[in-house]
């Protein structure tokens, strides 16, 4: 049974000494993709952004930071947040969809670049804040993804001025002195071919040859990694022999000095460094199916029921058990509550410790208390093996407190 990249006898004890449900995260994993992506950016003056919505614990942002990883951030709350953990503004791009005045104005104090995605925001920044740098985000009218919910270019997308509306771009920032400095786009997540990253990343290099004193480029996330057993994982060299090398050849010939190419991978560093552990709490079978129904549900891992996402989920306890079909289910009331249907598994018995992996990105940043579970507790596994309990799972009678607190109601009877 592969957990990779968990050892299985630390990810039993980890449940043992903590409780379920629980998600472990290894920070090694996290380095290594950070390293093996560097590694394939070779002759181009880059810098690597993290989609911090993937997943924004502390310790990790605190590894982004460390690696030199500047952030792409989309909400004021996500700002405050690198901005308190130490990330210079210079290498954070507010990037909010939908931003309003007082976010823009924030943005602005905080001394953060923002990518606006909309005609509309560009003029009231300009009217508001003539003269600033700003970078435009433009949607190359491509759009890929790994679902329909998840891609953001082409012409059904709220994401981008449409990259047909450039002069008007240009138009816009002649008028109020506005410089653009960046050119970003994002085309969707989840990615596994290069070809589509390809066609895309030509459009906006493209769009940047009408722009004359860019900073940076910067061609979005997206990089997938593979979930289902036969999917392969993203072909690094090809990546590096067709985007590289014809983003090496644009940089050398832009008039821009020191352009600088940005990339913003959320899930590719994040996504295989996590798991989340849980229980069986019921075997239940009916006519027809098996359900193994867990101490966990979908608002601690809502990619199944959103996206109908596959994770793969293995029998921490019996690993070798003869298969059986399950539908693994969740302990939330609602029919879309599941994470695995039809799916061989190891035989389950009530008791059992579960692991559903690669659940590091759009996992816990993605999570409800719905139904009023309170969020799973957080592991964080360092560099030498050791595992240390980062965030503490709220007992449901705290978590009452908690609620009622927020409601101003310091006492539960009224
Ligand atoms: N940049 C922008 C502007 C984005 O909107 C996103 C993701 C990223 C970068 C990072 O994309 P990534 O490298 O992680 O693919 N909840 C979905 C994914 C939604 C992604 C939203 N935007 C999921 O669980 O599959």
């Amino acid at each position: 049974m592969s957990t990779h990249p968990f050892h299985p006898d630390l990810l039993t004890q980890i449940a043992a000494e903590h409780g379920t449900p629980v998600y472990v995260y290894d920070e090694a994993t996290v380095m290594q993709r950070i390293d093996e992506l560097k590694a394939h950016l070779t002759g181009i003056p880059v810098r690597l952004l993290y989609a911090m919505k993937a997943n924004h614990c502390p310790p990790l942002l605190d590894v982004m930071r460390r690696a030199g990883l500047g952030i792409d951030a989309v909400s004021p709350g996500e700002l405050q947040l690198v901005l308190r953990l130490g990330f210079d503004p210079a290498h954070i791009l507010y990037s909010a969809n939908n931003m309003t005045d007082e976010e823009m104005r924030h943005a602005v104090e905080a001394g953060v670049t923002m990518n606006i995605g909309e005609l509309s925001r560009l003029e009231r920044l300009g009217a508001t804040f003539g003269g600033l740098d700003v970078c435009v985000r433009i949607n190359p009218q491509i759009g890929a993804g790994h679902h329909a919910h998840v891609v953001t270019g082409g012409d059904r997308s709220k994401f981008g001025i449409p990259v047909e509306q450039m002069d008007r771009v240009l138009d816009i920032a002649a008028r109020y002195d506005l410089r653009i400095v960046g050119l970003h786009q994002h085309i969707g997540s989840g990615i596994l071919d290069t070809e589509t990253l390809w066609s895309a990343a030509a459009v906006i290099l493209e769009t940047a040859r009408s722009v004359e004193h860019l900073r940076f480029i910067n061609v979005g996330g997206g990089l997938g990694v593979p979930y289902r057993p036969d999917e392969a994982p993203l072909d690094l060299e090809a990546f590096e022999s067709t985007i590289v090398a014809s983003i090496r050849d644009f940089v050398a010939s832009h008039p821009s000095e020191g352009l600088e190419v940005r990339f913003e991978p959320g899930r590719y560093f994040t996504a295989e460094s996590g798991v989340l552990l849980s229980r069986v709490s019921t075997i239940k079978t009916t006519g027809s199916r098996t359900f193994a129904g867990l101490d966990t549900g979908m608002g601690h891992l809502l990619r199944p029921a959103l996206y109908d996402a596959w994770h793969t989920i293995c029998n921490l306890t019996r690993p070798h058990g003869t298969p059986r079909t399950y539908d693994v289910v969740g302990n939330v009331c609602e029919s879309a509550d599941f994470f695995a249907r039809d799916r061989d598994i190891p035989e389950l018995h009530e008791g059992d410790i579960v692991a559903i992996l690669d659940a590091g990105a759009y996992g816990m940043s993605l999570s409800s208390t719905y139904n009023m579970r309170p969020l799973p507790a957080e592991v964080w596994i360092h560099p030498d093996g050791t595992p240390e309990r980062i965030r503490r799972r709220l007992s449901a009678s705290e978590f009452a407190t908690a609620y009622l607190s927020d409601y101003g109601r310091l006492t539960a009877a009224v």
